[in-house]
């Protein structure tokens, strides 16, 4: 069993077999996780769909203080193994099998800059990730707007589809149910709403819209599901 978490905004803690992981670990700076940083010391990976900073959150000091690996694109890769992070260097196109099992890195449309006070560091190519465990296809579509792209994904057979609505920097809901149509997820779970002033989205309408052959399950923040 697969258990999913919802940390607010693109954060997600993933547990299945081999793999206690965090996607996106925005929590400290988010002002909505339900808990610390220092709850995820047993985090064995980390994954980083991009390199904004409600992206890369906290993942220098959750990485540093429980040895997680850290998979993300080449550019961000080199920024955070600066800061002291073991890291897993993949690009978009890219598939490697871990030993809990298999990841793609996938493309996404979006920026990628690092910024750090004036500076803009070079973040490289944003993307999102297909991850395999226990034989479920986990999709997390990191920031991006609706990609033809995504339609490739149907072949996949993807169990859950973490997808974002909230507009203004990635896909709003009608975008985001445009997207299912793509993916033809079994599950799919809205993210990136709500968090800022610009990304407010009501969840409930993305669920009355997106057809009934995928099951929406909304997660309130700090709630788990299991696939
Ligand atoms: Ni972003
Ligand atoms: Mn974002």
């Amino acid at each position: 069993m697969v258990s999913i978490r919802f940390l607010g905004h693109s954060a997600f803690s993933i547990e299945g077999k081999g793999l206690r992981a965090l996607i996106d670990p925005f929590i400290s700076g988010s002002g909505v996780a339900p808990v610390g940083v220092s709850e995820f010391k047993d985090r064995n990976y980390i994954f980083v769909t991009h390199g904004h900073g409600d992206h890369i959150g906290d993942t220098v000091e959750i990485a540093r203080a429980s040895g997680a690996t850290v998979v993300t694109n080449v550019e961000v890769c080199h920024y955070l193994a600066a800061r002291g992070a073991k890291c897993h260097r993949m690009q978009v196109g890219g598939v490697y099998t871990f030993p809990f099992g298999k990841v793609r890195m996938t493309p996404a449309w979006h920026g990628s800059g690092i910024v750090e006070g004036d500076r803009m560091i070079c973040g490289g190519t944003p993307g999102g990730f297909v991850i395999e465990v226990e034989g479920r296809k986990l999709y997390h579509a990191g920031d991006t707007g609706l990609t033809m792209e995504m339609k490739l994904l149907e072949e996949e057979d993807i169990d859950v589809a973490m997808l974002p609505i909230g507009g203004n920097f990635t896909m709003d809901v009608d975008d985001a149910v445009r997207a299912v149509g793509f993916i033809r997820p079994r599950i799919v779970v809205p993210m990136h709403y709500g968090t800022f002033d610009v990304i407010q989205a009501d969840p409930e309408e993305f669920a009355a819209k997106v057809p009934e052959t995928t099951e929406v399950r909304i997660l309130d923040i700090g709630d788990s599901t299991e696939i």
